[in-house]
C-alpha cells in the first residue's frame, strides 16, 4: 500500500466509516454492506497548520442582493420543481430508477438549452456516442450549442470544462464517474463523495449549472449514501412506475426553492411531454357508478391534484382480516378504519379491505382522510357515490372531520374540472366565499359525511 494511505471500511449503504469490516452496519443496520476502500490520509491533521488567519468576516447587511441568474428550460413542469428556472452555478442531482427516463428528461432539457443557444455539454459514462444519437432521433432536432463528451474520468471532464467553459454541464450519471487519487471502484462510496466533491467545485468556482444523474438503490435512496444528497443543492426524484406512462418529478431538497413541488410527464414515443393538467389524467379510466370509488383532493405544494380513491371492503374468510394500502399510509389506513368503527359503528373487524389510489400516484396527505373514510363506507354499504362529487378533509381519532389548508384551491379546481358538489370541513366552507356554480356541504364529523352519501 502507498504510504500515507489508509485502509478503512465504508458501509455502502449508508456510508458509515468503520476502521475494520463489519458484518452489520452499526448505522443502518444492514448486513454485509462493508468494503474496503482507501482513502488518503496524508493531509488530514499533519503537517503544517493550514487556514488562513486574515480571511474576513462580512455583515449581512453589506451583502449585496443580486437576483438569481436563472436559466428556464422551456419545460413548464422542470422550471416550476427547480424554482423557477436553472440557477447559475447550482448543483442538482436527479435520482430514480433505472429506466425511469432521467437521461431522455436531461437530453431535452439539453436540446431545449440548445435551442435558445445556451452552450449544453452532455457527459455520459454509460452510453456511447451512437447510443446518445439514437436517443436524440426519437426526441426531434438539436441546435450545435450541444456538444456531448462519453468519459469516466474526472480530470479529463474538469479539463474539458475548463477550455470549453460551458454554461450548463449533465454528468451521466456519478456512478460511473472515477476519481484516479481514489483507490475504490467507480460507485463506490468515497467514489461518489469525491466525485460530487469536485463537481460541487466546479460548479460553484466557475459558475456552471451541473445536472448530475444519480442511480437509486432497491430501497430507493441514491446510490452511494445520504452525503451526496447534502452536498448538492437540489435533489430531484424521478418516480413513477416504469410500466405506466406516467413520471413524476419531485422535489426533496431545493436550495433555491419550494421542495413541495411536483411535475408531471407522461412518456411518449418521442421523449417525454409535459401533462398539464394532472387532474384530468389521473381521473381518466374512472369507472361509473361503481361503490367504494370517490374522488379525493390533494394538494402537491401549490397544486391541487384531484385523484379517485378506491376500496374495497368484502367478508374475510380466513380468521384475521387483510388489509392493504396501494398508494397511501398503511397505518393510517388502519387508523380510520378504526375510527369508523368505533364511531359509525360499522362491523369492519370481519372485513378485508384493500385501498387503492387509482393512477399509481403516492398520497400522503391527511387531506385525503375523508376521501378514504367515504371510499370504505361506500363499499361496506354498497352504496355508488355520486360521480360529480368531491370530497377533502382531515378525520381525528373522535371522528370529527377538521379543517385543511388551501380549501379554497381545491374547490375551484373541482369545479374547473367539471364536479358540482364539494363534500368539504364545516369550517372551511364557512371561509369560502364568492366561489358558485359548485354546491358546497359541511360536515363536521364523519357521520355527517356519511349521511351525505348515504341520501
Ligand atoms: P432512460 O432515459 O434511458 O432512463 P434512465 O436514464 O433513467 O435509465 O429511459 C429509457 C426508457 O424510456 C426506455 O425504457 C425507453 C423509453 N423511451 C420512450 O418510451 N420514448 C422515448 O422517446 C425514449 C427516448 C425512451
Ligand atoms: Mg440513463
Amino acid at each position: 500500500m502507498a504510504k500515507g494511505r489508509t485502509c478503512v471500511y465504508f458501509c455502502q449503504n449508508c456510508g458509515y466509516e468503520s476502521g475494520k469490516w463489519l458484518g452489520q452496519c452499526p448505522g443502518c443496520r444492514e448486513w454485509n454492506t462493508f468494503v474496503e476502500e482507501f482513502v488518503d490520509k496524508r493531509s488530514v491533521g499533519k503537517g503544517k497548520q493550514s487556514g488562513n488567519e486574515h480571511a474576513q468576516t462580512v455583515p449581512l447587511s453589506a451583502i449585496e442582493m443580486t437576483q438569481d441568474k436563472r436559466v428556464s428550460t422551456n419545460i413548464a413542469e422542470l422550471d416550476r420543481v427547480l424554482g423557477g428556472g436553472i440557477v447559475q452555478g447550482s448543483l442538482v442531482l436527479v435520482g430514480g430508477d433505472p429506466g425511469i427516463g432521467k437521461s431522455t428528461l436531461l437530453l431535452q432539457v439539453c436540446q431545449n438549452l440548445s435551442k435558445q443557444k445556451v452552450k449544453v455539454l452532455y457527459i455520459s459514462g454509460e452510453e456511447s456516442l451512437q447510443q446518445i444519437k439514437i436517443r436524440a432521433e426519437r426526441i426531434g432536432t438539436f441546435e450545435d450549442s450541444l456538444s456531448l463528451l462519453c468519459e469516466t474520468n474526472l480530470d479529463t471532464i474538469q479539463k474539458v470544462i475548463d477550455r470549453e467553459k460551458p454554461q450548463i454541464v449533465v454528468i451521466d450519471s456519478i456512478q460511473t464517474m472515477y476519481n484516479e487519487n481514489v483507490a475504490s471502484a467507480p460507485g463506490s462510496v468515497s467514489q461518489v463523495r469525491e466525485s460530487t466533491g469536485t463537481l460541487m467545485q466546479i460548479a460553484k468556482g466557475s459558475g456552471i449549472s451541473i445536472f448530475i444523474v444519480g442511480h437509486v438503490t432497491k430501497e430507493g435512496v441514491v446510490a452511494g449514501p445520504r452525503v451526496l444528497e447534502h452536498m448538492v443543492d437540489t435533489v430531484l426524484y424521478f418516480e413513477g412506475d416504469r410500466h405506466a406512462a406516467y413520471r413524476i418529478l419531485r422535489g426533496v431538497k431545493n436550495r433555491f426553492g419550494s421542495t413541495n413541488e411536483i411535475g408531471v410527464f407522461e412518456m411518449r414515443q418521442n421523449g417525454l411531454v409535459e401533462v398539464e393538467n394532472p387532474s384530468e389524467f389521473m381521473l381518466s379510466g374512472k369507472p361509473e357508478g361503481a361503490s367504494g370509488s370517490v374522488v379525493a383532493c390533494s394538494m402537491e405544494g401549490t397544486r391541487p391534484i384531484l385523484l379517485e380513491v378506491q376500496a374495497l371492503v368484502c367478508h374475510t374468510n380466513f380468521g384475521i382480516p387483510r388489509r392493504t394500502a396501494a398508494g397511501t399510509d398503511f397505518n393510517r389506513v388502519n387508523l380510520l378504519m378504526a375510527v369508523l368503527e368505533k364511531r359509525l359503528g360499522l362491523q369492519l373487524g370481519n372485513c378485508d379491505a384493500y385501498i387503492n389510489i387509482a393512477g399509481g400516484i403516492r398520497m400522503n396527505e391527511p387531506a385525503i382522510d375523508l376521501g378514504i373514510v367515504l371510499s370504505i363506507i361506500s363499499s361496506y354499504k354498497e352504496k355508488p357515490i355520486d360521480e360529480k362529487t368531491i370530497c377533502f378533509g382531515e378525520v381525528g381519532l373522535s371522528g370529527e372531520v377538521r379543517a385543511v389548508s388551501m380549501a379554497e384551491q381545491r374547490v375551484l379546481e373541482a369545479k374547473k374540472l367539471g364536479f358540482d358538489t364539494c363534500i368539504l370541513p364545516e369550517v372551511c366552507r364557512e371561509n369560502i366565499k364568492g366561489i358558485s356554480g359548485i354546491k358546497l356541504v359541511g360536515v363536521r364529523t364523519v357521520k355527517d359525511a356519511m349521511d351525505c352519501i348515504m341520501r
